[in-house]
């Protein structure tokens, strides 16, 4: 027999929980909505479905170019993996796709990117202006198929959709930790899939130059360890890119961040050589020398051959986080300061940049740069991309720059998809701003830093939570329910692996590589019930170098836990939904016993020995969730002292074991909340 919490339990939820409740109970309803992210503009849902069988295509109806023929190409292989049907064209095209034009061959910052998909029980139409905009169109009709009672189908539904903001970005560090090709173009087919339009590349930090240049071949040489992209591979990557609507944007971060610059070409620096590339994390002391003229030669070249590799009209030249040690210790930098009457090393950077600006635009390319190079006297037509806050975005485009934010989408810090799905670009500083103003606000990116990732996680350190971004960048800024985003953003992280991600598949092979020969069933259960900390935590935890292993258990465990989000849910449907109880207490059995199952795997496994006390936690919590749950269930008041002991115990278990939070806590505390609730109505019942 199912156990099943009686209707007449819900009275006793406090109201503040009750207060809590509501919206998840009303996502219940949202998860009839269609799962798209990001959210269309206008969708309206029609009767009916149009079936999508072995025989489905798609066909050209109006303009026609090679990006668009390899666009449906790429569709209907994609429908292949997602349906597992072996699409073989026949029959009528049940998709008819019209553009008006090509739109430009390579992506342009501002060009239309809306469609409109009109989706009948016959047939699918997808209308619009660009190839681009067909692109995003297509990614919409993919994500609607789902199977139904007679296979694959996707609903009749009539959509009208544009992006809010034109520049919706990822940022990936390939410095701190190589990145392979495979890895980018993977991430990239996924940005295509939830609609973001720029790839902006990190490719030089103080941790390894990742460019070859034939103009000064030791950058990658001595810089890199040999993990470099050929100029072939840039070209591929960058027209991998652009058949997916998507623009390349490089970085190369100066004149800080250049150790590995100075490994091959130290005269660069501003203190006397030899240089290494740099294994640690941290902010160092090796800066460009901005006062001599064979720096500027350097870059002059350097640039030169980077923009004819890179065909985008913007180029990043970082410009954050400089220490100005060497250029205070260096008598000749110093005199030069002097004798051109540079007050402060600030004035020095700003100094660097014109010089560097100079030179992008001889080269045709618009300087863009983290906040600290907006000093004044910047040209007007660069763009400051945020990473301090709305602050500086306002600061910027109230001086009448262009401007990104960044700040708020770290997801190196391993936040929630809630976190950053509150963080708008128009808030804060930015929500006083003229309309004019706030037209020179761009849009976004998000940014994968890459301390604490290497190629094996970086994709689940950037998705799912990527897409609930890609939504705030994309949809109307009215779409900010958190409920109605976790109602559909596990089914989009599904979805996002038939796209070649590997961020839900690579976690099964990590738990097997250090449960070694045994099953590593029980090692899953504690992954599920986990989060991994963040780039605070871990650097607290532990001093890593860029050749530390990312080979634990908390690089397996992903940033937010889809398992314990559903728990927290069934907690709240307790008492109008009778299988959340059963739920509960099938996974709370399961934990309970944690401890005892993991003994096997955990005896003589060196990789895993700092996981066992939060086994023994995640088996506390499971323990006291079923406690919980019989009070609950039986209507019984707890011993006197009981919950707040267990809240205790719990605030014990909730303390960080191996890098990593027990994410299993959660769900635990709403049932004490829900008894305490429990107990009070009781108390007023008796006092009556
Ligand atoms: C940065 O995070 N230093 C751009």
């Amino acid at each position: 027999m199912q156990n099943q919490i009686p209707a007449r339990f819900w009275p006793h939820f406090s109201n503040r929980l009750r207060l809590l409740l509501l919206p998840v109970l009303a996502a219940t309803a949202w998860s009839a909505t269609l799962p798209l992210m990001p959210e269309p503009v206008k969708v309206v849902q029609q009767p009916g479905y149009l079936a999508i069988d072995s025989g489905f295509h798609a066909a050209i109806g109006g303009y026609s170019d090679a990006r668009l023929q390899a666009a449906l190409a790429r569709f209907e292989s994609q429908i292949a993996r997602q349906t597992g049907l072996p699409i073989s064209p026949s029959g009528d095209a049940k998709l008819q796709v019209t553009c008006q034009e090509g739109g430009s061959e390579y992506p342009t910052l501002g060009e239309d990117e809306s469609y409109q998909l009109d989706v009948s029980a016959s047939d699918a139409k997808l209308q619009a202006r660009t190839v681009t905009g067909a692109l995003r169109g297509l990614e919409t009709f993919a994500q609607l198929i789902a199977p139904g009672p007679d296979g694959f189908q996707i609903p009749a539904v009539h959509i009208e959709d544009r992006p809010r903001f034109p520049w919706r970005g990822l940022m990936m560090d390939v410095s701190r930790h190589w990145m392979p090709l495979a890895v980018v173009e993977r991430n990239l087919d996924a940005m295509a899939a939830v609609k973001l339009n720029v790839f902006h590349w990190h490719l030089s930090d103080d941790q390894g130059f990742r460019v070859e240049s034939k103009v000064y071949p030791r950058l990658q040489q001595e810089g890199s360890d040999g993990h470099y992209y050929t100029q072939a591979q840039v070209r591929e990557v960058v027209n991998y890119a652009r058949d997916r609507g998507i623009r390349v944007i490089p970085e190369f971060d100066m004149p800080g961040h250049t150790s590995s610059w100075f490994v091959g070409y130290p005269a660069l620096a501003s203190a006397p050589g030899p240089y290494a590339i740099e294994r640690h994390f941290g902010v160092f002391e090796p800066v460009m020398d901005p006062t001599r003229e064979e720096t500027y030669t350097f870059l002059d070249g350097f640039i030169g051959e980077m923009a004819s590799l890179f065909p985008d009209p913007y180029f990043h030249i970082g410009g954050d986080e400089v220490k100005d040690d060497q250029w205070k210790h260096s008598a000749a930098i110093q005199a030069f300061m002097r004798a051109h009457h540079i007050a402060t090393s600030r004035d020095l950077q700003a100094y660097f940049n014109h010089r560097v600006q100079e030179l992008l635009k001889k080269h045709g390319k618009i300087m863009i740069g983290w906040d600290e190079v907006l000093v004044p006297g910047l040209a007007s037509e660069t763009v400051i991309q945020s990473w301090r806050g709305q602050k500086s975005v306002a600061e910027a485009v109230s001086k009448g720059y262009r401007s990104l934010l960044s700040w708020g989408y770290y997801l190196d810090h391993l936040q929630p998809a809630s976190y950053h799905y509150a963080v708008d670009p128009m808030q804060g500083d930015s929500a006083s701003l003229t309309p004019e103003q706030a037209s020179r606000i761009l849009g976004g990116e998000a940014c994968m830093w890459a301390e604490y990732v290497d190629a094996e996680t970086v994709d689940s350190r950037i998705w799912p939570r990527m897409a609930a971004i890609a939504e705030r960048f994309w949809s109307p800024r009215d779409v900010t329910s958190v409920d109605s985003m976790y109602s559909r953003l596990p089914e989009v992280s599904r979805w996002l692996e038939w796209t070649g991600l590997r961020h839900r598949s690579n976690e099964g092979p990590m738990l097997d590589r250090l449960a070694g020969g045994e099953p590593s069933a029980p090692l899953r259960v504690l992954a599920d019930a986990s989060e991994a900390l963040g780039f605070s935590g871990r650097r607290k935890a532990q001093k890593y170098t860029s050749l530390t292993p990312l080979n634990r258990f908390v690089d397996a465990a992903h940033p937010e836990s889809p398992s314990v989000r559903r728990l927290e849910n069934a907690v709240a449907a307790l008492g109008t939904n009778p299988l959340a109880a059963a739920e509960l207490r099938a996974t709370m059995v399961v934990w309970a016993q944690s401890a005892a199952r993991l003994q096997p795997l955990l005896a003589n496994n060196g990789l895993l020995a700092e996981v066992a006390p939060l086994a023994q936690n995640l088996a506390t919590a499971g323990k006291i969730g079923l406690r919980a749950l019989d009070y609950l269930e039986h209507r019984q008041t707890p011993p006197a002292g009981w919950v707040n002991r267990e809240q205790q115990e719990l605030d014990r278990i909730d303390q960080p074991v191996a890098e990593v939070r027990l994410a299993a806590v959660r769900p635990v505390r709403m049932l004490l909340q829900a008894l305490n609730g429990q107990s009070a109505a009781a108390r007023r019942r008796d006092a009556r």
